[in-house]
């Protein structure tokens, strides 16, 4: 069966800065890269807390939304956009649910995270904040787009 990437959706997934203190980085990335989704674009970044603010902006009158912002730009962040068939829905299945007490086992954050505030992982919650979140965190060109050898065998 012919498949051209660019059919496929993509999400913005980011390891938080627990999550790369932790040492968390590989552990989560080869989650997303077993299932069968495709890493096309990655970096490692410290947002500042005005562009923390952007990315949560829907969250602004919270009351967890200062610490959070706070949280979020303390340190290095890993930026990833996945793509595949089913990925937005199907990357926040893997991370679990927001709080990780809620978490199943065997989500991300069931395994991995004990707390709300430190819940190690974002993943875009639909098809419009997705497409919002990738062209905040990244320019254009740096998305790659390709086939992977594997492609055949998962779709
Ligand atoms: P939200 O977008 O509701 O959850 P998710 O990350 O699962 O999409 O909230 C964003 C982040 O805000 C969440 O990952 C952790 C933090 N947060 C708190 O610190 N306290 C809270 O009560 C909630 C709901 C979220």
């Amino acid at each position: 069966q012919e498949v051209h990437a660019t059919e496929f959706e993509r999400t913005f997934i980011a390891i938080k800065p627990d999550g790369v203190q932790r040492g968390l980085i590989s552990e989560i990335i080869a989650r997303f890269e077993r299932k069968g989704f495709k890493l096309v674009a990655i970096k490692i970044v410290v947002p500042s807390k005005e562009f923390a603010q952007k990315h949560y902006h829907d969250l602004k009158e919270r009351p967890f939304f200062n610490g959070l912002c706070e949280f979020l730009s303390s340190g290095p962040v890993i930026a990833m956009v996945w793509e595949g068939e089913g990925v937005i829905k199907y990357g926040r299945k893997l991370i679990g649910a927001t709080d990780p007490q809620k978490s199943e086992p065997g989500t991300i954050r069931g395994d991995l995270a004990v707390v709300v505030g430190r819940n190690i992982i974002h993943g875009s919650d639909g098809p419009e904040t997705a497409k919002d979140e990738i062209n905040l965190w990244f320019k254009p060109e740096e998305l790659v787009t390709y086939t992977s050898n594997a492609e055949k065998w998962v779709y």
